[in-house]
């Protein structure tokens, strides 16, 4: 893109030629699907499914007649496996790779299509001669490693639902989950490995179980790490075990368009992070075509999302997406910096990655390091790169499309969230990028950007993030929560999503996100809500009142400051560093070393709205010099 110009103090990056040339959608393809989708988008997305196997097809395209329970392709049976595997094996695909695997000690494994299918067919048959099936909860609490993208895929083709809990969750979240789900199974690792140390996950889950949590009948645990970790003889049960046996050969369960494939917990702004449930067919009908279209995936492609498959990203663009469109994906287990700066610019070279697709907070992270690491190697196999869960600023953008992309490759800033599936507001490689903007909504999705009514704003000003249209991989609901569902996302009425995002459109009709309206943090692009942490801070018995806001970070985007009144007794005490340490120490305990607390300062008092609830607004706006926008601001 060397093709470059500045309008109005923004810098425009025009696609290259052969960008063009090669893309699989080129501009007027792109505008003439825009428009076919604008006019008619229950045509668009049933031509998207029209591209994947199906055991019988639907009766109708959406049925809206429970909305905002939207429900797409009713009537439809399918699995999402046979799309994502079982269909590879009578291709080409068959002998491909489908994926690359590395440890971060720097072992490796790779596993063609037909590899994959063996394993996952070996254990789908195992937890069904568990008593696992159709519509049971398996909790998945794994590092990032094969086995679990076999569990992941296992399980959706017997019908079972997973839920991952990421590994950097502590005991109390992982029990929480589990009795939440009333999960049959859980399947574990004893440990992995991350940045050079080896974390024991195994000794978790046994704290996770202990006493009356009646639920869980079986625990499957992974050897990765070569632990010697106590097993109980009635529940325990060890992977290779396991599957040895087990034939290589399973059918895959036929499911109806909306059966559960997954839960998956994020946060809200008030109590418990809640089960948000994804099914089959629309999952897997948005997924086929973002890969396609906004990856612009070829056969010679090698796709490297760096997201953990415990999140969302990991789900959709390590998992899923790439499997359903034939591509070979690449999973590693530890850290960008272990154990250099170049960790990940050697994976890039060595496996000659074609696709990045990472995040704001690791470019940040490397970018503090200098060119010199991205100079060691050889990166000109990469065409595409990609960024999700938070704002690219500026700098950050030219950094990564100029150093990493050695500015050949387009670089899309993709918008979406654990509850739309699959990406939903992104530049494609051939459009005219501006660095911070996520560009437009994909064909098939509207956005709107309103006031607290719903009423549209003109170009320029910022206002709430709503989809004003259903799309195949929204979200089915939450997970015992039906009512808590319509009030969450649908507060404006039923054609509008409401996204929980500030955005505005510029003059050329970009998005650019401003940020959460809110009161959710993102820590290293995860979310965790200011509510969860102020939680984590109560049971401790020095803490009277606390409020948690996010704060900004050079490397984590966010992290959250507490601002607490202590408990008479603490309140005398004279090493406040201790108690700093002590309170720190709990938070980290009771969530897990995701919900990093930078600081604490101790208050007398706290401010509250009318109604009696801690102003966090208020403290926020004190704490960066900023004044408040009473406009945009959610009424409590
Ligand atoms: O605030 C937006 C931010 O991440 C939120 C969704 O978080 P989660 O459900 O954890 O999913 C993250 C990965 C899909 C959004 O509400 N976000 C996501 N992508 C971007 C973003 N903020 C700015 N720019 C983005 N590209």
């Amino acid at each position: 893109m060397k093709d470059t110009e500045v309008i109005a103090e923004e810098l425009v990056f025009r696609p290259l030629p052969h960008v063009v040339i090669e893309a699989n959608v080129n501009p007027q393809e792109f505008a003439t699907a825009q428009s076919a989708a604008a006019a008619d988008y229950l045509a668009y997305w049933e031509d998207a499914a029209h591209e994947l196997e199906w055991f019988r097809k639907w009766d109708q395209v959406l049925d809206a007649s429970q909305a905002p329970a939207y429900r797409w392709f009713p009537g439809a049976q399918c699995n999402i496996v046979h799309n994502a595997l079982d269909r590879h094996i009578a291709t080409a695909n068959k002998n491909k790779l489908a994926l690359i695997w590395e440890g971060e000690a720097g072992d490796s494994k790779k596993f063609t299509y037909y590899e994959l299918y063996r394993e996952v067919n070996r254990l789908a048959n195992a937890m069904r001669s568990l008593g696992i099936g159709k519509g049971d909860r398996v909790v998945l609490y794994l590092p990032l490693i094969p086995q679990t993208m076999i569990a992941m895929l296992a399980c959706a083709k017997i019908g079972a639902i997973h839920c991952t809990v990421f590994a950097g969750f502590s005991a109390k979240i992982l029990r929480r989950r589990i009795t939440e789900l009333r999960a049959k199974l859980v399947i574990t690792a004893d440990g992995f490995y991350r940045n050079g140390h080896l974390i024991s996950l195994k000794t978790i889950v046994d704290e996770a179980l202990m006493g009356d949590c009646d639920c869980v009948e079986t625990v499957v645990v992974v050897n990765r790490a070569n632990l010697d970790v106590d097993m109980s003889e009635a529940r325990d049960m060890c992977y290779d075990a396991l599957v040895r046996q087990e034939h290589s050969e399973a059918a895959t369960e036929i499911v109806s368009a909306d059966d559960p494939l997954f839960i998956l917990h994020t946060s809200g702004t008030t109590g418990e992070p809640k089960g948000v449930i994804h099914g089959h067919a629309g999952y897997m009908v948005c997924l086929h075509r973002s890969l396609d279209w906004i990856f612009d995936i070829k056969p010679t492609d090698i796709f490297w999302c760096t997201g953990d498959a415990a999140w969302i990203t990991g789900h959709s663009y390590v998992v899923y997406g790439p499997l359903i469109a034939g591509t070979t994906t690449v999973m590693y287990e530890g850290h960008p910096l272990y154990p250099q700066a170049d960790r990940m610019w050697d994976i890039v070279a060595r496996y000659g990655i074609t696709i990045l697709y990472t995040v704001p907070t690791v470019i940040r992270m490397l970018m503090r390091y200098g060119t010199q690491y991205p100079r060691m190697h050889d990166l000109s196999t990469l065409r595409l790169l990609g960024s999700v869960g938070e704002s690219l600023s500026r700098d950050v953008w030219l950094w990564f499309y100029k150093n990493i992309g050695h500015s050949q490759c387009p670089l899309l800033d993709t918008w979406w969230q654990t509850e739309t599936g699959t990406c939903m507001i992104t530049p494609f490689p051939v459009s005219v990028l501006k660095p911070g903007a996520v560009h437009r909504p994909m064909p098939g999705v509207s956005i709107a950007l309103t006031d607290s009514q719903g009423k549209s704003l003109p170009a320029g000003e910022a206002g709430h993030l709503v989809i004003t249209r259903p799309w195949p991989s929204m979200l089915l609901g939450l997970y015992g929560k039906e009512e808590l569902y319509q009030h969450t996302y649908w507060p404006l009425g039923i054609d509008m999503y409401w996204a929980g995002d500030i955005a505005r459109r510029d003059e050329d009709g970009l998005v650019w996100i401003h940020g959460r309206s809110d009161d959710i943090m993102n820590i290293a692009g995860h979310r965790i809500a200011n509510q969860e942490v102020e939680n984590a801070f109560l049971t401790h018995k020095a803490v009277a009142e606390v409020a948690v806001i996010g704060v900004a970070d050079k490397i984590k985007g966010e992290v959250a400051k507490a601002f607490v009144i202590l408990q008479p007794d603490f309140a005398v005490l004279d090493d406040r560093n201790e108690v700093i340490r002590m309170l720190k120490n709990h938070v980290r305990k009771e969530l897990g070393p995701v919900a990093v607390v930078r600081s604490i300062e101790f208050v007398n008092t706290l401010p509250k709205t009318r109604s009696g609830k801690i102003a966090r607004r208020v403290l926020k706006a004190s704490e960066t010099g900023t004044d408040i926008d009473i406009s945009l601001i959610t009424e409590d």
